[in-house]
């Protein structure tokens, strides 16, 4: 039996869509239960539905053996006991760096992000201080409000941006969804998980 955590949220449709078409179908539809264990039609494999920024944890204690997370998810995280096996090329977005329009980069600005690590490495990079403030959501608010100068945040559409009056100031990377897997999982259950691999590889042809 493989174990296989799906985000929730804007993940979740398309991976339930790559299950579908490689003949994998939930017993309840992810999207409207409330189940969060949810068995297949496949008898070796469950669903496990899980906020994003718990799938690594959940992964990495090996409580779950394989998973489909954001690449933002993992960005923060400090222990790593899982192998990143395949790019998903789904739910794919960009970590950007957004203010009010007409302002420029100082020394010392306030930063709002849910990425404190991948936004101060970003600052250090292009050579400027900042101070970093950790949010947990609807970042665009806080230079709206001037709580911060700037934001570094997740685009997929641009529109809570062009909603917010915000504008894109620099692309620090794209992002897209990849599986995981954990390292032990990954060696006892070798065959199991690469069969799965290879069917999901075969998903778009
Ligand atoms: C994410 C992100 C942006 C928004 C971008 O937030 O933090 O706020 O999506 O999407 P868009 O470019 O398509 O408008 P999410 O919806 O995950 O909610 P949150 O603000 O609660 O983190």
């Amino acid at each position: 039996m493989i174990r296989l955590a799906i985000s929730k949220g804007r993940i979740l449709e398309q991976a339930i869509e790559i299950l579908r078409r490689i003949n994998i179908n939930c017993k309840f539809n992810p999207i409207d239960s409330r189940k969060l264990i949810i068995p297949t039609n496949m008898k070796n494999l469950e669903i496990i539905i899980i906020k994003a920024s718990d799938v690594p944890v959940y992964i990495d204690s090996g409580k779950v053996d394989i998973g489909i997370v954001g690449f933002d998810t993992l960005l923060e995280g400090s222990i790593a006991n899982h192998y990143r096996l395949l790019d998903l090329q789904i739910a794919k977005c960009k970590l950007v760096v957004a203010g009010k329009p007409n302002t420029t980069y100082f020394n010392n600005m306030k930063i709002a992000t849910k990425y404190p690590n991948a936004a101060k490495k970003y600052f250090e990079e292009i050579g400027l201080q900042c101070s970093i403030l950790k949010l947990y959501g609807s970042i665009e608010l806080a230079p709206v409000l001037s709580l911060s100068d700037f934001i570094v945040d997740i685009v997929e559409s641009g529109k809570t941006l062009k909603e917010n009056g915000l504008k894109e100031f620099d692309k620090i990377f794209d992002i897209s969804s990849l599986l995981i897997a954990n390292k032990v999982s990954y060696k006892i259950k070798n065959e199991e998980i690469n069969s799965f691999i290879d069917k999901v590889k075969t998903h778009d042809k």
